[in-house]
């Protein structure tokens, strides 16, 4: 036995039951015997010493509550956790199961997730004691929503149990999107969270992220690009700059034209910015738009100087959105440009500082991105 994993025995003469079960703890965590038979449960019990036994209340040669005494009577399997797998009600029963040493009880048809939980729940709880099981407190059983616990006819077991699957199944992929949801949710408020550090030491740049985001994703979605696409162009934009962290302040926030020396150091901050993120493996393909967003269509840009579809299209796109936000905004050396003249500006740079694609595709929203921004400059 690996001591590593917990280990169940199920003692149920059902096959389909076994391999229903089988499929439920498949995993890491426990490791699944069976016995076919009330004899069988106790020889298998008393040579793997299971960490928890799931009986079945109906079995060939001994009851459920026979076998259940039998292994109390052991000094081996004592302490061991009993739970009663039943199809079958009423107080009589279950108090001659609590009686024999049972712990608790699971009726069929059970959901898979409380069978998971009802197993952890056993392995979580303290040792059995010989006083607690004479004072014995029934614990409360859980009940499965919408099933009738007790009453279910033999021969429909299988059927109902194979439907508690299927909806737990259900409930689980429900659960699964649900925190699919929430990671992304925080995925972005981690990306925004850096991007608002890089403007709050150069305030210069306030807005500068969301704006030239919003830019590119209209763009994107202009240009039809899928949803997944859409997410990383987003978090790339938001990202771009960010090596610029790694630019001392007398360079970044210097109230004057740059010298050349410092211009060496500034034009590091793309491969920076790719040097801080390259490791986190959501971030792979938002990761083009932070190394590539100052190359040029014409091979004239940095750092690596590559050229024409051989830069990723999200750092093509993204490079139109950045330089409409340089001429639209002020800065600190010069007062910002009509949208106007941006836009003459783009058109001009056609194939050679942009791609000329993407730069027709800029060209037939540009309205809407400069009454988008004209209208939040006068709010
Ligand atoms: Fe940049």
């Amino acid at each position: 036995m690996d001591s590593s994993r917990a280990c169940i025995l199920l003692a149920d003469d059902d096959r389909r039951i076994q391999q229903l079960v089988g499929i439920t703890l498949d995993g890491d965590d426990f490791q699944l015997c069976y016995a076919k038979d009330g004899r069988d449960a106790i020889k298998v019990a008393r040579e793997v010493q299971p960490d928890v036994v799931l009986l079945d209340y109906q079995m060939p040669e001994l009851s459920g509550v026979e076998v259940c005494r039998a292994l109390r009577a052991e000094s081996a399997t004592e302490q061991t956790a009993i739970v009663m797998l039943t199809g079958q009600g009423g107080d009589a029963l279950r108090d001659s199961a609590y009686a024999a040493g049972v712990d608790d009880f699971l009726t069929k048809p059970f959901s898979p997730l409380a069978l998971e939980q009802k197993i952890r729940a056993m392995l979580a709880r303290k040792p059995r004691s010989k006083a607690a099981a004479r004072g014995w407190q029934a614990p409360t059983e859980m009940q499965t929503p919408g099933v009738e616990n007790s009453t279910t006819p033999a021969g429909h077991m299988t059927r109902a149990q194979l439907m508690l699957y299927a909806s737990d199944l259900n409930q689980s992929m429900r659960q699964l999107r649900r925190a699919h949801a929430e990671l992304r949710t925080s995925y972005l408020s981690t990306i925004e969270a850096l991007a608002t550090a890089l403007e709050l030491r150069d305030t210069a740049t306030q807005g500068h992220c969301s704006r030239v985001t919003r830019y590119t994703l209209a763009a994107a979605r202009h240009m039809g690009c899928e949803p997944d696409e859409l997410e990383q162009i987003q978090w790339g934009s938001l990202l771009h700059d960010v090596g610029k962290i790694g630019v001392p302040d007398a360079v970044l926030l210097k109230p004057a034209p740059l010298l050349p020396s410092e211009w060496q150091l500034m034009l590091q901050h793309p491969e920076l910015g790719y040097d801080m993120l390259r490791t986190i493996p959501f971030l792979s393909q938002a990761l083009a738009i932070v190394r590539f967003h100052h190359e040029r269509f014409d091979g004239g840009g940095y750092p690596l100087g590559i050229a024409g579809q051989a830069i990723p299209f999200g750092a093509r796109l993204f490079a139109v959105a950045d330089t409409v936000d340089a001429i639209t905004v002020d800065r600190p050396y010069r007062a910002a440009r009509s949208w106007d003249f941006a836009r003459d500006e783009v058109a001009r740079s056609r194939g050679t500082q942009f791609d000329p694609v993407i730069t027709v595709a800029y060209l037939e929203i540009f309205d809407r991105l400069s009454a988008r921004q004209e209208g939040e400059d006068s709010e």
